[in-house]
């Protein structure tokens, strides 16, 4: 998908040209994970491979989708969002929408057309960027006036009330605030941000997509979200000013190690360890000391791996296939990306090893699992922004397309 091919195919569905063409990318995350939810910290950054949305506006109240990608379409019977159980990317779509009335944004009915080459289920937040970006979108055409903060925090909240996921917020953020070139160090718990340059003649990040996807991730996502909470509640006896696994020393988890039940104590241990470990990867990063960002994302896969549980035969084979190059100093670390359960796991290695550690990996990966790696370099890029197109003069609302 392109921008071109966004617009034509508005045209061609809704037989009129698009108002707006916006692009909302997809994300890594350098490291950090599991930490958003727990008020912690994450390193993510927008990337080259994204959602491109052609939207226009519709005077009777009713939102009409066209997912360019699956071909199918749908149209609501009347402004009211009402959960789709067949077709669930509408969800994505609907859910902003709901959250956005339920602020009592004033707004009417919406035609959009969507694609992209974010790959889905591959832990790079596709359903992040559809949802950011068509709260993007719909604030641009109405002229809501929503500051970046505000679309990312809808978009979030879509997700989680409306499609039923307790995600935290890294996801959106990082679609919507990504900088070219930059990773952004963002703390979950005031939503204080950092941008930290990314720019290396040596290095390069390349996610190799382990092609798994559990079915269960949400809702195991869900029970890990539960068992911080846990945690959280009965450390709390012991120092009421604690609310989140960020107000949480290493130190005092270790002293109230039994207080806690054994598998709660391991999941609390590897969220307060993995917030100090992007604590040390960005003073890594103002350094260009890759071997230290490096050896701080193999820790945090394993972390990810014994204590948080998230991970798969797949990706840990990865990891270890990275492992074997990392003594050569050619690949400098690897984990885990997202949520867990597969998806893809990021490398950070030397450019000139690139196509030789990709073979190598995927051939032996091949060999294991039967199926060939999905390679994708990586470049960091802008967040959600307008291709064309401008927010449109509200007198001239009334704008009716045909199906
Ligand atoms: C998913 C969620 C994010 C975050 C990561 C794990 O991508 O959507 O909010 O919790 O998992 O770091």
């Amino acid at each position: 998908m392109t921008a071109e091919i966004a617009k034509s195919t508005f045209q061609n569905h809704f037989s009129t040209p698009p108002e707006l063409v916006i692009r909302a990318p997809g994300r890594i995350n350098l490291i950090g994970e599991h930490t958003d939810y727990n008020g912690g910290f994450v390193l993510p950054a927008a990337i080259d491979k994204a959602i491109w949305m052609a939207a226009g506006r519709r005077d009777d109240g009713r939102f009409a989708f066209f997912a360019r990608d699956l071909g199918e379409f749908f149209i609501s019977d009347n402004e009211k969002p009402v959960y789709q159980e067949r077709q669930t990317w509408v969800n994505y779509l609907l859910g902003v929408v709901s959250e956005a009335q339920k602020d009592g944004l004033v707004f009417g009915g919406l035609n959009l057309v969507f694609g992209g080459d974010v790959p889905l289920g591959a832990g790079l937040s596709s359903s992040a960027a559809i949802e950011s970006g068509a709260m993007f979108v719909i604030n641009e055409l109405y002229r809501l006036g929503l500051s970046k903060m505000d679309i990312v925090r809808l978009a979030q909240r879509g997700e989680n009330h409306f499609v039923g996921m307790k995600c935290g917020i890294m996801d959106m953020f990082a679609s919507v605030m990504g900088r070219k070139n930059q990773v952004v160090r963002l703390d979950c718990r005031n939503l204080e941000f950092e941008y930290f340059p990314f720019e290396t003649p040596d290095f390069s990040l390349v996610l190799f997509d382990s092609g798994v996807k559990h079915a269960l991730v949400d809702s195991e996502y869900n029970t890990r979200r539960e068992e911080c909470e846990a945690g959280v509640a009965i450390l709390k006896k012991f120092n009421p000013g604690i609310s989140s696994l960020r107000d949480v020393s290493f130190p005092f988890l270790k002293k109230h190690q039994h207080d806690l039940p054994p598998t709660v104590f391991k999941r609390c241990k590897f969220v307060v360890e993995e917030i100090g470990r992007v604590e040390r990867a960005c003073l890594a990063l103002q350094k260009n000391d890759f071997e230290t960002l490096g050896a701080l994302m193999f820790e945090g896969h394993d972390g990810l791996n014994l204590e948080y549980a998230v991970c798969v035969p797949e990706t840990n084979f990865l990891v270890e296939s990275a492992r074997h190059f990392a003594p050569k100093g050619l690949v400098a670390g690897a984990r885990q990306m997202g949520g867990g359960f597969g998806g893809c796991v990021i490398n950070l290695l030397k450019i000139s090893v690139l196509s030789e550690f990709s073979e190598q990996t995927n051939a032996a990966y091949r060999r294991a699992f039967g199926i060939d790696l999905k390679i994708y370099p990586v470049r960091l890029a802008a967040g959600t922004e307008i291709i064309s197109g401008q927010a449109p003069d509200p007198a001239t609302l009334s704008i009716r397309s045909t199906l």
